[in-house]
């Protein structure tokens, strides 16, 4: 993807030596967070910290798309960064729809644009605003299911053991919950690796099985995602060794 972008915020870092020093870390991640980086991946420098690695993106899109009641046609990316989990979702193949919101303007541009490098921009309807008052455009549907990967506070969210889900910031576990199970019980959240279980746990429905699936890369845990509502592994689990 030849494009470059012109607008100062929005990069396509192609040499190390171009790379700001305080994200050089990232710089040699780039193929584990984005596996056609060379492509022309455009970034902004905040994406790094929050984007999901493109090898979990495709196993949580995976893991939703076998586990998610059949009668769910749409799908909600509500924190869409740049990207990672929008087009992994688009690429599943799974959804007649797949949303994409991001309030952030030019980090919604270098999302429209990995996605083309992806082959899916044209599969992902594309929201720039507020996720909290887009949302609402889809209350009522009984057939979509939401995902959200939230800023967790910054750079410094894993000083804790455990992760305090009622002190996340800008927005804690109960304005989540709330805020996106009014319009679809059928939620997803992507978690810091060590958030609080417990807290968690005060969310599940009576008689019902809470499901938090850990994912990995080389051997530790990224972060997790937890599965609200009706998302049903043991059936994905028979389906797969029939
Ligand atoms: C952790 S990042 C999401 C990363 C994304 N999953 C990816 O792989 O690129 C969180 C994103 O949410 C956006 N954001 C924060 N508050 C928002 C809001 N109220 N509505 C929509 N987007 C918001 C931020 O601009 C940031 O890009």
């Amino acid at each position: 993807m030849d494009e470059k972008p012109n607008e100062k915020g929005i990069n396509q870092w192609m040499h190390a030596d171009q790379f700001p020093e305080h994200l050089k870390k990232y710089w040699f991640q780039r193929f584990k967070i984005w596996e056609q980086y060379d492509k022309g991946i455009w970034m902004t420098e905040d994406a790094w910290f929050g984007v999901t690695p493109e090898p979990i993106a495709n196993k949580i899109a995976a893991h939703i798309a076998e586990s998610a009641p059949k009668d769910k046609t749409v799908i909600v990316d509500a924190f869409a960064g740049v990207g990672g989990n929008a087009i992994a979702l688009a690429r599943s193949g799974r959804w007649e729809r797949v949303f994409a919101i991001e309030k952030d303007a030019k980090t919604m541009k270098c999302a429209k644009h990995n996605a083309e490098i992806y082959g899916v921009a044209s599969k992902i309807f594309w929201l720039t605003g507020d996720c909290f008052e887009a949302i609402s455009r889809f209350a009522g549907q009984k057939n979509v299911v939401i995902f959200a990967s939230p800023p967790w506070g910054g750079t410094e969210y894993g000083a804790e053991d455990v992760f305090d889900l009622t002190k996340m910031e800008p927005y804690n576990l109960d304005t989540l919950y709330k805020s996106f199970s009014r319009v679809s019980k059928d939620l997803v959240l992507y978690l810091p690796r060590t958030s609080d279980l417990n807290q968690i746990a005060r969310y599940s429905q009576e008689g019902k099985k809470l499901e938090v699936a850990h994912y990995a890369m080389m051997g530790a845990s990224k972060a997790l995602c937890v599965y609200f509502g009706d998302f049903d592994f043991e059936m994905a689990e028979t389906e797969a060794l029939e």
